[in-house]
């Protein structure tokens, strides 16, 4: 590739994302509200007023379209939507209308998520994801969105559907001993339900049945409504490598993490991609971050690199068009977080130019949001806030990542990253 290469497509979706619940405020309907106010709670913190973006929607797209922005990913609130079951709020359902407006009229491309990991709480009590009404009362809920908003251009049905399973070490150290005891109950005790009925903890096995059963009812559903909406789910993925000698512990974590959830997507209209990290298996069966390696703030190896490699091998795996739904940097060092978003889509530009077919790119996140367990601790935000006045600060790396956009690429020339191995050790040569 040369120095003039610029090989991001004319319509790459150049964007920002944020979830309903990590940035709205007063979702008291939710699950994850109830979870938060539980004594002992799970949660650092309470979600509040979050950034206060159900009053500020607009406001925030006047700073993503001034950054140089062009696609903002957001979630919609089944909690708000369909508070009580079977009782669709028409108010919420204008409110979502007045945010895809707001979008077209700043030529913003809307990317709108269904499933977000919180639920109503109705629910909730009837057991989430593990309930096999879940793929029904899924539906349900993406035909009535469907058919009230107008605009609706891409839509990510459920987040990382996968993700329970990646964390579910972490999820059940939360609930161990005798303060994850107290935890637990009183977590059970505001669901009136077990813990598993919220998305975080879901079994596996309820993974694989209800919630993809979920995804593919809801793509229906939606499909069946207005057929040229894209529609894909997004995952949670890492750049899996092995220390030497560790191949088969990384091997069989993807077997069981990720290619499951890949191959019953494919021939999705895309795949959202959702890297952070690379994580390291070890020969005791442990995986992680790398001894002495630089990490975030949120304890990930800070490698940006590993998302040019993921999308490398969902593209080999699944040939179905990627559209990188999340990506990004936790930390207080803001030109660090301006450096990893160059340097993940120097990677990226050189996947592309290699035939792996990315649409998009959005950066998490367009805020510093609330982030679920850790509360609002790690700051990922190209824009800052200021929660007592709610007052947003442009950061000089929204400025970094606006200026890339506006090109429509880096000039990598002689300094481009060296594309890393295929996540499970495939060889490159991805056309
Ligand atoms: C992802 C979630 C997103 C955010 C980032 C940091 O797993 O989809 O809501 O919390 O991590």
């Amino acid at each position: 590739m040369t120095a003039s290469d610029r090989s991001f497509p004319a319509d790459f979706l150049w964007g920002s994302a944020t979830a309903g619940h990590q940035v709205e405020g007063g979702n008291f309907n939710s699950d994850c509200w109830a979870l938060e106010h539980a004594s002992p709670s799970i949660f650092a913190e309470p979600s509040g007023d979050a950034v206060d973006q159900w009053n500020r929607f607009d406001d925030d797209m006047a700073i993503l379209a001034a950054i140089g922005l062009k696609a903002y990913r957001f979630g919609i609130e089944w909690a708000r939507i369909e508070p009580v079951e079977g009782v669709f709020a028409r108010s919420a359902l204008d409110h979502y209308q007045r945010c895809i407006d707001a979008c077209h009229q700043r030529g913003i491309t809307p990317v709108v998520t269904f499933h977000h990991f919180t639920i109503p709480l109705w629910l909730a009590r009837k057991g989430g994801m593990t309930s096999d009404q879940f793929p029904a009362l899924f539906a349900r809920y993406c035909e009535t969105v469907t058919r009230a908003l107008r605009g609706l251009v891409v839509v990510c049905s459920m987040n990382e559907m996968n993700v329970p399973l990646i964390i579910r070490d972490v999820a059940l150290g939360l609930l161990a001993g005798e303060e994850g005891a107290a935890k637990r109950a009183a977590a059970e005790a505001v669901l009136g339900a077990p813990i598993e009925s919220n998305f975080l903890f879901t079994p596996p096995d309820a993974l694989l049945r209800n919630g993809l059963g979920a995804h593919a009812a809801g793509r229906d559903a939606i499909k069946s409504v207005r057929p040229e909406v894209q529609v894909g789910i997004t995952l949670s993925l890492q750049d899996e490598q092995a220390e030497p000698g560790a191949e088969a512990v990384r091997d069989a974590r993807v077997a069981k993490m990720v290619d499951p959830f890949l191959d019953l997507v494919a021939g999705d209209d895309f795949i959202g991609v959702q890297t952070y990290t690379r994580t390291t298996s070890r020969k005791d069966g442990t995986h992680g971050p790398r001894a002495g390696e630089p990490v975030t703030a949120m304890g990930y190896e800070d490698r940006p690199d590993a998302l040019a490699a993921v999308c490398r091998y969902v593209w080999h795996r699944t040939r179905t068009p990627i559209i990188v739904t999340e990506n990004g940097f936790s930390g207080d060092d803001d030109d660090r977080r301006a450096a990893f978003i160059g340097e993940s889509l120097g990677a990226l530009q050189c996947a592309i130019a290699d035939g792996v077919d990315v649409r998009g790119y959005f950066y998490w996140s367009l805020l510093d949001n609330y982030e679920w367990m850790a509360g609002y601790g790690p700051k990922f935000g190209i824009v800052g806030v200021d929660r007592a006045t709610q007052q947003r600060r442009i950061k000089r790396s929204a400025l970094a990542y606006g200026a890339i956009a506006r090109a429509g690429g880096l000039d990598v020339g002689s300094t481009a990253p060296t594309p890393m191995p295929l996540a499970s050790g495939t060889p490159i040569g991805v056309t």
